[in-house]
């Protein structure tokens, strides 16, 4: 399915549906180069697909107020190119073989060159913040990054630890996943020019929804269709990444003996992998990660209030209500 296929599926987009087609071909533009080993997988990346969320996030934000084009398209780049960045690095980590329904860039070209296009790409991300031009901007993009790395880190460092609490958890997505994602709001207020408050409104809006957004990427992995995902499922309970289903499971499930004895384990077989899927799913903890989801989109909406315009808020209400169902 082609990327404005995809989009059309989130009817939401209609508002910025001619910001989301400059998008690509700005995107295109800027991300080619004439030496082939880093133009072909970040090309192969781009037009994979996806949902193009952070930027959107970013023309949402901006959309209502009086934004500054070349300022919100550079960074509505700046944030997809990012987020494309730290997908090529995260599968390498997490030695996944397909993203937005293709082979990753690591199944394709190997390791070396899925290193070397995450810093290609990002680079790209420092041209476009000095073309923007703003030490604000930059500044929140840079901490944005250091975020992200922490909660790899993090990740990596806790793989098969079942003593993980929620707290920790928390954090980390809070790091890897919900920073990136307020950022988006955040720049786009900044490029729309909207009040300070209310740009604060917007950034916190967008952690909430980003902290959702992650527990609903963790749910999908043990309950979602790879083919709407585009990517492979079970990929947690494979590598031992204890996430929000996991944790509740440990607690909920009659069996949660049988359970931390899988998690726990090194090297699971595929039976192991779909033991501990039923498990979960058995436990209720999918139930129960499901209302902390729609809590966070609640937070989220919660911040809306503070804006003044009704469409940003319809918008962005419209966007938070993807997050409680979405299936991709
Ligand atoms: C995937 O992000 C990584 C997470 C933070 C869960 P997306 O689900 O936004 O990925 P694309 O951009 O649509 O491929
Ligand atoms: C999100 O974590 C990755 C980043 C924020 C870089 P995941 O590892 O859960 O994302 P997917 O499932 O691979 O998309
Ligand atoms: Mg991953
Ligand atoms: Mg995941």
């Amino acid at each position: 399915m082609g990327l404005m296929a995809d989009l059309k599926q989130l009817g939401i987009y209609t508002h910025i549906h001619a910001e989301l087609q400059a998008l690509e071909t700005e995107l295109l533009e800027f991300v080619a180069t004439d030496f082939s080993v880093l133009h072909e997988p970040s090309i192969h990346l781009l037009k994979a697909g996806g949902k193009r969320l952070r930027p959107a996030m970013a023309f949402l934000s901006a959309k209502f107020y009086k934004p500054d084009p070349e300022k919100l398209m550079f960074a509505a780049m700046a944030l997809e190119l990012l987020h494309m960045a730290s997908l090529v690095h995260d599968d390498v980590v997490d030695e996944s073989v397909t993203r937005r329904g293709c082979p990753t860039v690591k199944a394709q070209w190997g390791n070396i060159v899925a290193i070397q296009t995450g810093d290609y790409l990002f680079a790209k991300v420092l041209e476009l913040l000095a073309k923007i031009g703003d030490p604000a901007i930059s500044k929140i993009l840079a901490q944005a990054t250091v975020e992200m790395c922490k909660g790899e880190i993090k990740q990596i460092k806790t793989v098969h630890d079942t003593q993980l609490s929620f707290q920790q958890y928390y954090y980390r997505i809070k790091q890897k996943t919900a920073i990136l994602l307020k950022a988006s709001c955040y720049l786009g207020g900044i490029a729309g020019g909207a009040p300070k408050k209310e740009t604060w409104a917007l950034g916190a809006y967008g952690h909430a929804l980003g902290i959702a957004f992650q527990i609903s990427d963790d749910i999908l992995d043990i309950t979602g269709e790879a083919s709407e995902l585009g990517k492979q499922t079970g990929g947690d309970i494979r590598q031992g990444v204890m996430t929000l289903p996991m944790i509740l499971a440990l607690k909920l499930s009659p069996r949660s003996q049988e359970l931390y004895q899988i998690l726990n384990k090194q090297a699971k077989s595929e039976w192991d992998v779909d033991l501990a899927r039923s498990l979960i799913r058995e436990s209720g903890a999918i139930q129960a990660s499901g209302r902390w989801v729609n809590l966070f989109v609640d937070k989220a909406m919660k911040y809306l209030e503070y804006l003044s315009i009704i469409k940003t808020k319809q918008a962005l209400g419209e966007l938070a209500g993807f997050i409680r169902i979405r299936k991709w």
